[in-house]
């Protein structure tokens, strides 16, 4: 375990360079097997879910290596189609595996993944879609067997936009026999990232980023190079830092189109926020103010930013409603929110959030991800000294979070 300790009340400052997409490479780098050949992925963040990646598929038996940002995958000759459980359980993505396995080998076998602090998280639209493909599919003793003789092309219609099984069912379509078209699908942009990225080794994807996917399978996918987009929900975590901290802040190396939900919503609670090509300068007033929310599939205001923003509205001049729709279980960071002195209370999917002056440093700990950023967050608008206990749970998805923190002013060390 270990812990961040940050002093607050500084005003952040500077330019931040955004990272490679934590959900684009955990989807693609798995893709990178249904090619032949070598495939080069550069803007790979130097993330504990990649490197936990990297050791899947050197269990797997395939040749990968990555050089700072730069990942070298070469599938050649692996040809296991069972995954290992203790890897796999640390590592929610490696779910894609069963699309890719299923489409290489047209059987798998891979841990289910478990569920985490934010709420069940079940796979039954991943299964559908492998199913409609024509797998057999059985799930015992925590292990999903896929087997399918032949995978055909088929429709598939999601219960809702699930951004993991459209993802898996286009991996497994990629090389299907005929064309498969998933209607509801998610459209967020790491979606279109992947689809972008199975084109380029040959694929037939169209239509990624509406609701209606369109996937014409081949069984000649090449290796190719591709550069992975910039980390959207990186880009929303410092933006809100800037407001948090009343700060002047350019993120740099951003798709802005990505952040459109986002930008709105700070706007609304008084953010400056200039945009200009690949960068966004934001620059907080000194309380923002009160804003409601209500997180959406993209391009709704995204569920991963939604703590992050809680942090942020804790020293709002009134009252703002949260509505967590995407998950059960999305608002457990606000009690450790409330240990800094925040005013605040959670009606089942819903936190209401009655601003404060300013809240004052504490030990508080990190449940998951999002929620960790949203107490980084805190910590730095907090008077005194926060510890942010559960660091290694940040290091998941923020790529050299110490120095990006540091370059902008902020007082933080990190204690092992
Ligand atoms: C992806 O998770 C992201 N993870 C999550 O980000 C993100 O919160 C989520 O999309 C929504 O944007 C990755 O991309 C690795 P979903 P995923 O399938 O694919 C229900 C982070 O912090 N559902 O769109 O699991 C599900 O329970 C992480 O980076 C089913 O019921 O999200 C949830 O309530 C956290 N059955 C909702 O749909 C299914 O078969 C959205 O899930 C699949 C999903």
């Amino acid at each position: 375990m270990s812990k961040l300790v940050i002093t607050g009340r500084k005003q952040l400052a500077g330019e931040v360079p955004i990272s490679g997409s934590k959900n684009s490479s955990v989807a693609i780098i798995p893709a990178a097997l249904l090619g032949e050949g070598t495939t080069i992925l550069e803007n790979v963040p130097a993330i504990r879910d990649v490197e936990v990646f990297v050791q899947i598929l050197e269990g797997l038996g395939v040749d990968v290596s990555m050089n700072k940002n730069t990942m070298t995958i070469s599938p050649n000759d692996f040809s296991t189609y069972v995954t290992q459980y203790d890897l796999v359980r640390k590592l929610r993505a490696s779910y894609y595996l069963m699309g890719v396995l299923l489409a290489k080998f047209g059987k798998a076998e891979v841990g289910l993944p478990g569920g985490c602090d934010i709420g069940p998280r079940p796979i039954d639209q991943h299964l559908k879609g492998f199913q409609a493909l024509g797998a057999d599919v059985s799930v015992e003793g925590g292990i999903v067997r896929l087997k399918a003789d032949h995978l055909q092309g088929a429709p598939v219609y999601l219960d809702m936009p699930s951004v993991g099984a459209t993802i898996n069912i286009m991996l497994a379509a990629s090389m299907a026999d005929g064309t498969t078209i998933i209607e509801n699908a998610a459209k967020e942009p790491h979606v279109v990232d992947l689809a972008n990225f199975i084109n380029a080794m040959g694929g037939s994807v169209h239509g990624a980023g509406t609701d209606v996917i369109r996937i014409k399978g081949t069984r000649d996918l090449r290796g190719t190079e591709h550069a992975i987009i910039p980390d959207d929900m990186e880009s929303a975590t410092y933006m809100m830092m800037a407001v948090a901290t009343a700060g002047d802040v350019e993120i740099k190396g951003v798709i802005t189109k990505h952040l459109e939900p986002v930008v709105a919503k700070l706007r609304e609670a008084g953010a400056d926020i200039e945009q200009n090509g690949d960068f966004i300068e934001v620059s907080g007033p000194e309380r923002p103010k009160p804003v409601n929310v209500r997180t959406m599939p993209y391009p709704g205001f995204p569920t991963d930013a939604q703590q992050p923003l809680t942090a942020v509205l804790t020293r709002a001049t009134g009252v703002s409603i949260v509505h967590e729709s995407m998950y059960d279980n999305r608002l457990g960071h606000m009690n450790e929110l409330v240990k800094m002195g925040a005013k605040a209370r959670v009606q089942g999917k819903t936190a209401i959030i009655e601003g404060v002056p300013k809240l004052t440093g504490a030990p508080v700990t990190a449940t998951d991800l999002r929620a960790g950023a949203s107490l980084v967050i805190a910590g730095l608008s907090a008077e005194g000294t926060t510890e942010v206990h559960g660091f290694e749970i940040i290091q998941r998805g923020y790529e050299a979070i110490v120095d990006k923190l540091r370059s902008l002013g902020a007082d933080v060390q990190v204690i092992e």
